[in-house]
């Protein structure tokens, strides 16, 4: 049976089914949110040939009619000419506002859906159907949209929340392992921030994680789509304390961005701001060293780089200070307490950072 977990935001509120095996169930989820019976599928090509014939089927026994409209794979394609695709392709087939359109595929695909569904005539249903791990426990839940500009990344979008989510987690068996261990560091990132326990058990099951165990990937899909959640309802449009899901988010970024993007995975990226976040957190004794170590070792045993690429602090300085997030030169670093709990902490004093970050 699949679990069903709720995110609870009055009437944009919407179900989490999570399991495994089960897409096959998408028309009985879709059923009980009572979707629209004409569906667009967005769809890359390499999730199209893995699980497009399965969904489709599923649907269109239970009467739903459904078309493909196939993306082209990749972050770089995450733009307005592939969004301007999807609502061309919407427009020949004759699309109207009762339609409704189904990401599957990982967070380029769902993100780029959700945008076209929030602005098509000016906003239809969506569902998510996310399957790499990333979708799975952060981009499919919250209702973030975006597409990419040549400027920067996810600079247009929109907070849209989909009617539902629906995640089987036999779908990560097909997933190259970088792209799964890069998701596992947004499933460490829950345990740090808002869940000991969940660390702990982290801890204690990361072998059967990586080995991809069913019982283990449910259990960490479904308590870290739980704390999203429960983030989200407090927070929905990031007014304050939703932020706390970027920890290791900004020093991530300058990683990304000085590696050049692509070159290191945004989940390996956000592994090593971790490490540097907990680095920082204790020289402002926000934690213990043994808590800091706790934090390396568990990503190490997830696979996760922990260690920042070689370029001077000043370089990584330069790239956090262009980052969205710094408001009149104040950083605003999401720092942990002990394990479980964090902060958001305005950073005015670079210098604090380079000591921490290069030990100078
Ligand atoms: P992705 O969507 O590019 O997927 C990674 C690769 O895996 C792709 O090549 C894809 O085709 C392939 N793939 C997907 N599922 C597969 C499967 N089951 N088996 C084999 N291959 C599979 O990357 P991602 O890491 O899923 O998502 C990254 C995107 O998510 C970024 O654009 C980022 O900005 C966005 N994001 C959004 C949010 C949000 O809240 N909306 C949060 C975090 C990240
Ligand atoms: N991925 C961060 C958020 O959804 O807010």
């Amino acid at each position: 049976m699949p679990e069903i977990l709720k995110v609870g935001l009055d009437q944009r509120s919407y179900p989490i089914w999570i399991g495994e095996g089960i897409l096959e169930r998408i028309d009985e989820a879709l059923d009980s949110v009572h979707f629209s019976r004409r569906i667009g599928i967005v769809c890359n090509p390499t999730v199209a040939e893995l699980y497009l014939c399965r969904v489709q089927e599923a649907l269109e026994k239970s009467g739903y009619s459904c078309s493909l409209i196939e993306i082209p794979d990749g972050e770089q394609f995450k733009t307005l000419e592939t969004l301007e695709l999807i609502y061309n392709a919407l427009i020949r087939q004759g699309f109207d506002r009762g339609c409704g359109l189904l990401a599957l595929g990982g967070g380029v695909t769902g993100d780029i859906t959700g945008f076209a569904a929030a602005t098509f005539m000016r906003g239809i249903d969506y569902v998510q159907v996310p399957t790499t791990l990333l979708a799975q426990v952060d981009s499919s839940v919250g209702g973030k949209t975006a597409v990419n500009l040549p400027l920067g990344k996810n600079l247009v979008g929109a907070f849209y929340q989909p009617r539902l989510v629906h995640i089987d987690v036999s779908t990560l068996r097909t997933l190259p392992q970088r792209e799964f261990a890069a998701g596992l560091a947004e499933v460490a990132k829950y345990g740090i921030i808002e869940d000991a326990d969940f660390f702990s058990w982290l801890e204690s099951n990361s072998d059967q994680l990586v080995s991809l165990e069913s019982e283990a990937l449910i259990h960490a899909v479904k308590t870290s789509c739980q704390i999203k959640a429960a983030v989200v309802e407090g927070d929905e449009r990031e007014s304050g304390r939703r932020a706390i899901l970027n920890y290791g988010h900004t020093f991530g970024h300058a990683v990304e961005a000085l590696c050049g993007y692509g070159k290191v995975k945004h989940g390996e990226a956000v592994a090593i701001g971790m490490v540097v976040a907990a680095a920082i957190s204790r020289r402002l004794g926000f934690c213990s060293q043994v808590d800091e170590q706790r934090i390396e070792t568990l990503l190490r045993g997830l696979s996760l780089p922990v260690t920042p690429p070689d370029f001077t602090a000043e370089c990584y300085i330069d790239a956090m200070t262009r980052d969205k997030k710094v408001v009149d030169g104040v950083h605003k670093y999401i720092l942990n307490l002990g394990i479980g709990d964090c902060r958001i902490h305005a950073v005015d004093n670079l210098e604090t950072l380079l000591d921490t970050v290069f030990h100078v």
